[in-house]
């Protein structure tokens, strides 16, 4: 990690200090390590949620200049996001989209995900006047958006008059992340049947994409011309696999020390009293609580990283503030930068050493991380 993280936070003005720190130059690499593993397809980088909370903008921009061949985000106002941000590079809206939203899809230039048969007809009258590139979903087992292949035969006809506009047709793994794949060789099987299905009606798009970050990693992209990772971008994953290409986290979460003070035995800290002292120590509060996305449930739980060695979270993580213990006549003053989420993928504090911790999975930390965070960026 580059040595500025090493460096004290600047005093904030108000007091409070709290800075989520992406390296944009890991997140290019990450996804140059993708691309290897994924045989050179093209990468439609998943930016929702805020780029999985590490700011959908500098992010989206760092991967349209690094060679993602474009990006994907859930919802229109996402979209509208990145194109306000200036990025010109195509951008698909997995979620779908009503008929009226249509006109500004197609003003802004945006890629649609025809997410079932519902709007077919609508999507059919519009669509000469306000003309889009569209990516049409299909449902092979994820249960959610998507054409059923059991109603894609009644639907060929309304999907035939769309055909000049398709450009893409998607699928979603479920169990990706499973050891055992034959649920996912099952969707992948469904997937080929309903594109054979599509061609025969003469609806050849260019693109195919049904696989996420853990898809890539296991072999199951097959015949697709393109990928939709997200957390492998920010260095994370929840896979032996993933780790093994070499991810780097991109994110670090860091505090400065708001204040310290020194407690006897038996004081106790935050709501709730459970915390107790057991000998006098030294207490340092962090201007981090759970409206700034750390949870909650790490109170007691979760360790922060300090001049090389870990501390323990002490007493309820408040919504502003959090406490960590350390011994007495540990260097420690008003201003030091503690880091919460660590980018060494090892260390105890981790994203994903910490999601561990909770029995969640990495993207419910990060996409948690709020706005009211300031974000900083290093090339
Ligand atoms: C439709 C779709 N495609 C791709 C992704 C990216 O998945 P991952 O972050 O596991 O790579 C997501 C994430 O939720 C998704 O919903």
């Amino acid at each position: 990690m580059n040595e500025q993280y090493l460096e004290p936070l600047k005093a904030h003005p108000e007091g409070r200090a709290l800075r989520a720190e992406v390296d944009l130059g890991r997140i290019a690499r990450n996804l140059k390590r993708i691309q290897t593993a994924s045989g050179g397809r093209g990468v439609w980088g998943v930016v929702k949620a805020n780029a999985y909370g590490h700011g959908s903008v500098p992010v989206g921009r760092a991967l349209a200049s690094a060679g993602a061949h474009g990006l994907a985000v859930s919802s229109l106002e996402e979209g509208l996001e990145l194109r306000q941000g200036g990025i010109e590079c195509p951008i698909l809206v997995l979620g779908g989209l009503r008929p009226e939203a249509l006109p500004v899809a197609s003003a802004e230039g945006l890629t649609v995900t025809m997410v079932g048969p519902e709007h077919l007809a609508e999507y059919a009258q519009a669509l000469p006047d306000h003309p889009l590139r569209l990516h049409l979903k299909l449902d092979t087992g994820m249960g959610r958006f998507g054409f059923l292949p059991s109603e894609l035969g009644e639907c060929l006809p309304g999907l035939r008059r769309l055909a000049p506009w398709i450009e893409g047709v998607m699928g979603h793994f479920a169990t990706a992340d499973d050891p055992d794949l034959g649920f996912a060789h099952r969707q992948r099987r469904i997937f080929e049947t309903c594109l054979a299905q599509l061609a025969d009606a003469g609806i050849r798009p260019g693109q195919s994409h049904h696989g996420n970050s853990d898809a890539c990693f296991r072999g199951l992209l097959e015949t697709d011309t393109h990928l939709r990772p997200g957390l492998a971008l920010f260095g994370l994953t929840t896979i032996p696999e993933g780790r093994a290409i070499g991810l780097e986290p991109a994110l670090a979460l860091v505090a400065e020390v708001a204040r310290v003070k020194i407690v006897p035995s038996g004081t106790t800290v935050g709501y709730g009293r459970t915390f107790v002292a057991p000998q006098p120590m030294q207490i340092a509060t962090l201007a981090c609580g759970y409206a700034d996305g750390y949870r909650r449930d790490l109170g007691n739980r979760g360790v922060v990283g300090f001049a090389g060695r870990t501390f323990p979270v002490v007493g309820r993580v408040s919504m502003d503030y959090l406490a960590v213990a350390l011994p007495l006549g540990f260097p420690v003053s008003p201003g030091d930068p503690m880091t919460l989420f660590s980018p060494d993928p090892d260390a105890p504090h981790s994203v994903e050493r910490l999601a561990q911790t909770l029995g969640t999975i990495p993207y419910e930390l990060v996409c948690a991380l709020h706005r009211r965070i300031t974000r900083r960026y290093f090339p």
